[in-house]
């Protein structure tokens, strides 16, 4: 099969990584890919939202298959124009297209949608220009912390958490009428505050049935104890040990066997995954968002963890046949340190020079923020590197990853040391 594999972040080197082991994999491609992604195949400049371009170049490479990595393009459609483009037609694609992938680009959508299949998630209303007096008189009923959610896609900082009702009201109004995160802000769903343990659980589906990954718990603060803004994740850890048998039965029969039914339900012919952003508020889990998409950087703990062929599992997804797909999963504990570029989630400097990279057998180092130049690899981006480690001990796990991320070397590099502890038993 020749594939072609859409994005540029560690996920994607992680995606590359581990589709380039599979004997189904007979040429890989990932547009634009990064520096790690190079080494799994061969990286092709084309920007993944010029549909046009994604599709000629499918055409003219024989492509059989087109992952999607990121959420950009599945909102936009990716998925449906090259469905409905003469020359791809017979192709494999791995992503909803954009009736589905709107559970990640309109919270409001999301949330109606949860509403109607009595999927549990926090209670909400949302409001746009028109409404924003009433959104003053919602938010009036509501206890701090307030949470403002813009409707569409806004690079993951559409987000805003506010301790006071002054602070709130501001905010809709920065949101609503100075349209602060552009059209993404042009309608708002106000949430009450869940408070608990988040984490992440991820679902392959060819829209008929589903096969469970394994779980993860992000860690989105910029700083130790999570403290400080928010970034794209600081580091990952699979499997999340509070996450056990009965809550997993919860997550199953309330969350995603629903999920499922309504996208049936909708008509909504969903090829992909799922990446269900959970509250765990004392043992019972409650929705915070859906993505269409794998995380990042949960998927660089998850795919080592995977022991099944993913090509197989990509092929079953797109033709319907994952009933019959077998996942094996490796039960040993997978965590994720991601280095970053001093400064961010702010401004950085980009253009350091990475040295320090050796791979032992149970460690892998995937590429985000970092491109090759003259036969070096600089850092690109404000995450540069995920370092996963690999143990039977959740501690050691700890251990390795840390030990890594302190050989790697570049200027300014951070990373927090804290990834993993607070749910070691
Ligand atoms: P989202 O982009 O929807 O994942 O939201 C970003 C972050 O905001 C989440 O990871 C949570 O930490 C936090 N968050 C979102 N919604 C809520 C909520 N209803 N209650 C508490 N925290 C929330
Ligand atoms: N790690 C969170 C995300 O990928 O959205």
């Amino acid at each position: 099969m020749i594939i072609l594999l859409l994005g540029s972040g560690g996920r994607e080197h992680a995606l590359a990584w581990k589709t380039a082991q599979s004997p189904l994999c007979e040429k890989l491609f990932i547009a634009p890919g990064n520096a790690g992604t190079m080494s799994e195949g061969t990286n092709i400049n084309i920007n993944i939202n010029d549909f046009e371009a994604v599709a000629d170049f499918v055409h003219n490479s024989k492509v059989n298959m087109v992952v999607v990595g990121p959420e950009e393009p599945l909102v936009k459609g990716i998925s449906d124009y090259l469905h409905n483009h003469p020359l791809c037609k017979d192709i494999l694609i791995v992503g909803p297209n954009a009736s589905g992938a709107r559970l990640e680009g309109s919270k409001e959508f999301a949330k109606e949608f949860m509403k109607k299949y009595n999927i549990p998630t926090a209670s909400y209303a949302s409001f746009d220009t028109n409404s924003f007096e009433k959104g003053v008189s919602f938010l009036k009923t509501l206890k701090p912390p307030y949470v403002l959610k813009a409707d569409g896609l806004a690079a993951g900082k559409g987000v805003l958490i506010l301790n006071t009702l002054d602070e709130a009201i501001q905010s809709l109004d920065n949101m609503l009428n100075k349209q602060s995160f552009g059209e993404a802000s042009s309608k708002v769903v106000i949430e009450e505050f869940l408070t608990g343990i988040e984490l992440s659980v991820f679902v392959a589906t060819d829209g008929k049935d589903w096969v469970l990954l394994p779980e993860a718990k992000d860690y989105k603060r910029i700083g130790e104890s999570d403290t400080g803004p928010n970034t794209g994740g600081m580091g990952a850890v699979s499997p999340v040990p509070f996450a056990d048998e009965q809550f997993i039965d919860k997550v199953i029969a309330r969350i995603i066997q629903p999920t499922i039914k309504g996208l049936i339900e909708e008509s909504i012919s969903y090829k992909g995954f799922i990446f269900i952003g959970l509250m765990n508020v004392n043992g019972e889990p409650f929705v915070i968002e859906y993505n269409v998409r794998l995380g990042d950087p949960e998927t660089e703990a998850i795919i080592p963890r995977i022991d099944s062929d993913l090509v197989e599992l990509f092929a079953a997804i797109a033709k319907q046949s994952i009933k019959n797909y077998k996942i094996a999963i490796n039960p040993e504990y997978a965590v994720t340190v991601v280095l970053v570029s001093g400064g961010y989630p702010g401004s950085y400097e980009k253009g350091y020079p990475i040295s320090g990279i050796d791979l032992t057998k149970r460690t892998k180092i995937f590429f985000a923020g970092a491109d090759s130049k003259d036969g070096k690899i600089v850092t690109s981006g404000g995450r540069v590197l995920a370092i996963t480690a690999l143990d039977s001990s959740l501690s050691e796990a700890c251990k390795k990853s840390l030990h890594l991320s302190e050989k790697v070397e570049f200027k300014e590099k951070y990373f927090r040391k804290d990834i993993g502890l607070d749910v070691q038993k």
